[in-house]
C-alpha cells in the first residue's frame, strides 16, 4: 500500500500529451506524414496513469491500444492537432509534446483525387504549419509545465538547447533519430534531458523507463515551483 500511495506522486494533475506522426492530405487519398509511430507518447500517457493523473493524450493516426481511463483525442493533421490543443490547453497541469508534427503541408489540398494524365512532373507547394509548442510555450500560465522533444541528426545539443529557448519549454527530451536503438518505430530511445538548470544523458532504455524518468524530472521540478 505504501508503495501505492507513494507511485501516484501525480494525483490530482491533469495531463495533456501530444503524440504520433500527422498526415498532411494532397488530395483525399495521399498524404504527406513521418515514421513516428506513437510509442514514446503512449508510453507517457501510461505513465501518467499510473502514476494517478487524469490524462489526455491528442493523438495523430497510430496503431496502439491504451487503457480505456486515458481519454484520446483523435486529429490528423497538424492544423487539428493545433486547433484541438489551442481550445484546451488552459486546463492541464503537465504538457507533453511527443507527436512528430510535419513542419509542411500542401499549399492547396485537391478535392479530388490528383490525375496524372497529361502531367510527367508534378511540384508541389508546401506551406509551413502552427507549431503547436511554440504556442503553449508562449502563453502558458507559471504553473504550467512544459516538455518538449527534440529530433535531430546533428549537432544534437546545441540544436535541442536553442529549442529550449525558443519555445520556453521547462524540459526539452533530446534523441539522435539516426542512432541504434532511439528514435523511430523502436521500443528502446537514447535520450538527453535538457532544462536551464542541467543536462543528463541517460543511456539506453524502454520507452516506458524513458516515461518514468521523465516524470521523475517532471515531479522533482513541480516541488521546486
Ligand atoms: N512541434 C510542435 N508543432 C510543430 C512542430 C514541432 O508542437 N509544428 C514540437 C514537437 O512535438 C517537439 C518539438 O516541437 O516537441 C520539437 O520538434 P522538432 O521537429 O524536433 O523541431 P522543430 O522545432 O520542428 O524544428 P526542426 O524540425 O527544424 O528541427
Ligand atoms: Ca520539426
Amino acid at each position: 500500500i505504501e508503495k501505492l500511495l507513494c507511485s501516484q506522486d501525480l494525483a490530482g494533475k491533469k495531463v495533456l500529451i501530444t503524440a504520433g506522426p500527422t498526415r498532411e492530405y494532397l488530395d483525399p487519398i495521399r498524404f504527406i506524414s513521418n515514421r513516428s509511430s506513437g510509442k514514446m507518447g503512449y508510453a507517457l500517457a501510461e505513465e501518467a496513469y499510473k502514476r494517478g493523473s487524469q490524462v489526455t493524450v491528442v493523438s495523430g493516426p497510430v496503431s496502439i491500444n491504451t487503457y480505456a481511463d486515458i481519454e484520446i483525442i483523435h486529429v490528423q493533421t497538424a492544423s487539428q492537432m493545433y486547433h484541438k490543443v489551442k481550445e484546451i490547453y488552459d486546463q492541464y497541469d503537465i504538457l507533453i509534446f511527443s507527436a512528430a508534427v510535419a513542419d509542411y503541408r500542401p499549399k492547396t489540398t485537391n478535392q479530388n483525387k490528383i490525375k496524372k494524365e497529361n502531367k510527367n512532373e508534378l511540384t508541389i507547394e508546401l506551406i509551413k504549419n502552427p507549431d503547436i509548442l511554440k504556442f503553449v510555450g508562449e502563453n502558458k500560465k507559471p504553473s504550467q509545465v512544459i516538455v518538449g522533444f527534440s529530433a535531430e541528426t546533428e549537432n544534437v545539443l546545441v540544436n535541442s538547447q536553442k529549442k529550449l529557448e525558443e519555445k520556453n519549454a521547462d524540459l526539452i527530451v533530446a534523441n539522435n533519430v539516426l542512432e541504434e536503438g532511439a528514435g523511430f518505430d523502436v521500443d528502446t530511445n537514447i535520450v538527453t534531458l535538457i532544462s536551464k538548470e542541467k543536462i543528463e544523458n541517460l543511456p539506453k532504455m524502454s520507452k516506458s523507463e524513458v516515461a518514468k524518468r521523465i516524470f521523475d524530472h517532471v515531479v522533482t521540478y513541480l516541488c521546486k515551483m
